[in-house]
């Protein structure tokens, strides 16, 4: 089978080779083809790929394309995870906000409303080429926001499905707690990407939580920021992007003082790229651990093995309500468990949502469709709106004056602007 990746020359993506190569028996790949516009990055990132099958023995071929349509021609699965305009404007994300006393961050309120805005436009024209060239391709979006671009790919009429690491990561270190093998556990993962909560973790169909949180609870609190009284009191762990939420100003206080995350990033990813040029490296890099990827190539083996039909799986994904959680409409775009097969992933019927969590998920749900009508199209008032109906921003004065600097900010990414 032909996979492909857009933004393929992206330094995560010998963390996508490293699981390809380790999964080889769940998912056979006979060619990955790298699409990338940025040739010089491209060329170190797929000589470093091939080396590395190379040294695992894998057969698949790496080719390399500049544009998606011929690049993606004939693939099955296309896994999108590009960053428009790189770390540099995810340091604005990260900074522009902290001026006006809000959290700064590349997905969560006004920076990733930046982000949604020069993001959604470019996946959706790339995503009608890829559709144009694979007609039968599933596309597999990593991009972030992810649960607006998935939203907008759907809504265009494309075969996407959102995926994060967040549940595969709360499921490898459950495993890890438990000492058991990460397949024997399976999680209520419920809310919107990047706002989830895990209320239950069944081993072998045992429920287990509270053992874990009586135990661990100090351990499993550090790993999301917050304090373990709080997951305890609970039951439940919210992910850590729910620290910018229930940490908020804490977050503010701590911003304006440490470096952004892009700086360190871009530091990463400069010495990675020298780790990639050098023709005897053929591994995968201990400094990729620096960065906040992990497991995300297992997650995308699963579940492009399921949608191809290989292995019919639970997993958490992003997709459309669809009635899961009723106080939603049904086309806004849930994360939650759902069953992955060759004719796509149907979410799972789950519990009654308390007003802790459905009062929030519904807030960020407005915000989200918000979003994404301010990133199709464009627009002060559109972009002002959006603020307006996030619960991190929402002050009339606060929201009109964020949305002129963001999109003064954001001017070179924004084509109305
Ligand atoms: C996690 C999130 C991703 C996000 C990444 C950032 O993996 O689920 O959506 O892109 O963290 O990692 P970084 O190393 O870029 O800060
Ligand atoms: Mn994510």
């Amino acid at each position: 089978m032909k996979l492909a990746v857009i933004g393929g020359g992206s330094t995560y993506t010998p963390e996508l080779i490293d699981g390809f190569a380790r999964l080889r028996d769940t998912l056979p790949i006979g060619e990955i083809a790298l699409i990338d516009p940025d040739p010089h990055r491209l060329a170190l990132v797929a000589g470093m790929s091939a080396r590395m099958l190379a040294r695992a023995g894998h057969p698949a071929r790496i080719t390399t394309d500049s544009d998606p349509g011929r690049g993606a021609a004939g693939a099955q699965a296309v896994l999108v995870q590009l960053r428009v305009g790189g770390q540099a404007a995810r340091h604005v994300d990260e900074t522009l906000p902290l001026d006006c006393g809000c959290v700064g961050q590349e997905t969560t309120g006004a920076g990733g409303l930046a982000k949604a805005l020069r993001t959604v436009p470019v996946v959706l024209d790339i995503a009608e080429r890829v559709a144009k060239a694979a007609p039968d391709a599933w596309i597999i979006d990593f991009t972030n926001p992810v649960g607006i671009v998935t939203r907008a790919l759907l809504d265009a009429g494309h075969r996407a499905i959102g995926l994060c690491n967040v549940a595969i990561g709360f499921q490898r270190r459950f495993a890890a707690l438990l000492g058991a093998d990460p397949g024997r556990i399976s999680l209520d993962h419920i809310g919107l990407n990047h706002l989830t909560w895990e209320r239950s973790v069944l081993l072998d169909g045992r429920e287990v939580l509270p053992g874990l949180l009586e135990g661990h609870g100090e351990e499993i609190a550090a790993s999301v920021g917050l304090p373990a009284a709080l997951l305890r009191r609970l039951g439940l762990v919210p992910s850590y992007y729910l620290r910018y939420f229930y940490e908020h100003d804490a977050v503010v206080a701590e911003q304006r003082q440490a470096p952004p995350r892009a700086a360190a990033v871009a530091e990463i990813e400069s010495r990675l790229l020298e780790i990639y040029a050098d023709p005897a490296a053929d591994t995968k890099p201990g400094l990729l651990a620096g960065r906040g990827g992990a497991y995300y190539s297992e997650a995308a083996v699963d579940l492009i093995a399921a949608l191809l039909g290989q292995a019919p799986a639970r997993l958490v994904v992003n997709l459309r309500n669809a009635g899961t959680l009723p106080f939603l409409p049904d086309e806004t775009v849930i994360e939650v468990p759902a069953q992955v097969g060759p004719d796509g992933a149907v979410p799972l019927p789950i519990r009654p949502v308390p007003p802790l969590l459905s009062g929030l998920i519904a807030h960020v749900a407005a915000y989200e469709d918000l979003a994404r009508e301010a990133a199709l199209h464009g627009g002060a008032d559109r972009v002002t709106d959006a603020l307006l109906a996030h619960p991190l921003i929402g002050q009339a004065s606060l929201a009109a004056d964020l949305a002129a600097r963001l999109i003064e900010a954001g001017r070179d990414h924004l084509p109305w602007a």
